[in-house]
């Protein structure tokens, strides 16, 4: 008796959220809580393996993160909005799953070895941090989820989550876990404003949900667009150029978009107007976003959290209980 599926997904909270998670998997969260049963976690034990050190910046960002969620749409009667260390269930999945995951395989995770690279934690590198992605199978798995909108970046992560699922349940011999699907938005990974990889908060190349008109034009005049278009009549790189990076994700009339790359590229369209383009698409996005995430206070979002964690525990906690059960720990 296969019911609906259920969606799992979470953000650390190490800052406010920007333009990146929204093309991500925020713009899918809003659309997966009207059709499945959706749990959508704050990471902050997560964002604490690599900010031990700071763990205020981690809690003050707790109730941003949250208030991102709601001022996106996300909808406290449609899904569960919950705090990763008000489950302590989570950890002791954790401790299990660490036995089914080697050394090495932790070693060689993409994500893990690229985060660590940017992090420059050179050889001093945090147990906690190398084995986030076992402890992100636990929060999966708690919730026996099988969607999982994230990132693209995090599709190796998802992938030692199933392995661990499989062993569980061959050397358990159980199916008490539930193997997931990744879930990436159409867009894939957004560059930063600075034409980097990926917009991301510690490169400080992203456009936040939160930031006010003012901020959000000065970035996209700022824009990395192609250093040869000198002139309006110059024929111009499509390739490369962060403008038409974030019309292609956010605007919405491609036949259109189309059009102006050509124009683009034959020379004649000038980057004034591309952003200028850019910035009336944004600023309608994020307008209401924004007004809404100033309407919400803190008290709102503490009662959001404190409500969805009570019930995203009672979860965690049935899962463990089968959990115990199929390894054959004792009971006392
Ligand atoms: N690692 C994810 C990120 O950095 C956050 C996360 C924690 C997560 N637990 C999760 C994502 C469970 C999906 C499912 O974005």
């Amino acid at each position: 008796m296969m019911t609906n599926k259920i969606v799992l997904t979470g953000d650390r909270p190490t800052g406010h959220l920007h333009l990146g998670h929204y093309v991500g998997s925020l713009r899918n969260r809003v659309k997966l809580q009207n059709e499945y049963p959706c749990f959508v976690m704050i990471a902050d034990v997560q964002a604490l393996s690599d900010n031990f050190d700071n763990p205020e910046k981690v809690r003050t960002n707790v109730l941003e993160v949250c208030k991102d969620y709601l001022a996106v749409g996300l909808d406290p009667e449609k899904c569960t909005i919950f705090v990763q260390s008000s489950i302590p269930e989570l950890f002791e999945l954790t401790v299990y799953y660490l036995n089914l995951v080697t050394v090495s395989r932790l070693e060689r995770n993409p994500t893990v070895k690229a985060e660590l690279q940017q992090k420059s934690f050179a050889d001093s590198v945090p147990a906690g941090f190398l084995t986030y992605p076992v402890s992100q199978a636990a929060d999966i798995t708690a919730f026996k989820a099988q969607l999982v909108p994230v990132g693209e970046d995090q599709l190796p992560v998802i992938e030692v989550s199933n392995e661990i699922v499989r062993r569980f349940n061959r050397i358990y011999n159980t199916d008490v876990l539930v193997e997931a699907e990744a879930m990436v938005g159409k867009v894939g990974r957004l560059v930063g404003i600075d034409g980097k990889a990926k917009a991301s908060k510690s490169l400080n190349n992203a456009i936040f949900m939160s930031d006010p008109s003012d901020v959000l034009k000065q970035k996209i005049y700022g824009m990395y667009t192609d250093p040869n278009h000198i002139k309006v009549s110059d024929p111009g790189k499509v390739e490369g150029n962060v403008v038409f990076a974030y019309l292609d994700a956010f605007y919405e009339n491609k036949e259109e978009l189309d059009d102006l790359k050509a124009q683009y590229q034959r020379g004649g369209l000038g980057d004034m107007a591309l952003k200028s383009l850019l910035n009336d698409t944004l600023q309608n996005l994020l307008k209401p976003i924004r007004d809404k995430r100033n309407s919400i206070t803190a008290d709102d979002a503490l009662e959001v959290l404190t409500e969805g964690s009570k019930q995203a525990r009672k979860i965690a906690t049935q899962t463990v209980e089968e959990v115990r059960e199929a390894i054959g720990i004792l009971k006392f």
